[in-house]
């Protein structure tokens, strides 16, 4: 059974409408971590040591996020910069995370229609998200398609419960993939 590391990054998860839905929905299976950054992290100084033993103990490492300004919220940009080094994550001899797979799962308060190069944001939730997948490339993961859920915003109650129960089943679908070969990396 594939291990699945839930990096999860929402500033104001009390104001959260769709991910704390979501939140409920989560499997409470042994093969699954949760991790709450902002809750973890309040003040920003992130245990270095602790997210890499995470990371060596995952094949998938998800990343949950509202989108904020077209890209995640600052904890997790600043996670990225302090876990992920040169000589660890990637260069010569950075091979820590050789093989795992990176997947964004991410909520808009756009439209699918708003992401299309004729709409209002010009751009796709893909193509914004490019810098995940170089940094995902550099470090030699597999990079997947972002799952995304559009126009939060005009969802009501019963469609956020709908979506939840899809993200349940998108995590159980991905524990039974094969998983990715034990790295015996150290720290
Ligand atoms: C500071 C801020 C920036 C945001 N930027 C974007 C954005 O760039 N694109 C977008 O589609 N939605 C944006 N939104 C909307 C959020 O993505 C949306 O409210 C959130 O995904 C809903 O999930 P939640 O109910 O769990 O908070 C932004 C919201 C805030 C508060």
């Amino acid at each position: 059974m594939a291990r699945i590391l839930l990096l999860f990054a929402h500033p104001v998860l009390e104001n959260s409408r769709v991910h704390r839905e979501f939140l409920n929905q989560i499997p409470r299976q042994e093969a699954i971590t949760f991790h709450d950054l902002y809750e973890t992290y309040p003040d920003f100084l992130i245990d270095v040591h602790k997210e890499k033993r995470l990371l060596l103990e995952h094949d998938f490492i998800l990343f949950q996020f509202p989108f904020y300004w077209y890209s995640a919220p600052a904890l997790l940009k600043h996670w990225m910069e302090l876990v992920l080094e040169h000589g660890w994550a990637y260069g010569k001899k950075g091979t820590a995370l050789s093989g795992k797979i990176w997947m964004n799962i991410i909520t808009c308060g756009g439209s699918v229609e708003a992401y299309q190069p004729q709409g209002k944001n010009r751009h796709t939730v893909e193509e914004f998200c490019y810098p995940f997948e170089q940094s995902a490339r550099l470090c030699n993961m597999n990079y997947r398609n972002p799952y995304v859920i559009y126009g939060t915003h005009r969802l009501d109650p019963e469609m956020i419960h709908r979506e939840a129960i899809n993200y349940r089943q998108l995590l159980l679908n991905l524990l039974t993939e094969k998983p990715v070969s034990l790295n015996t990396i150290q720290i």
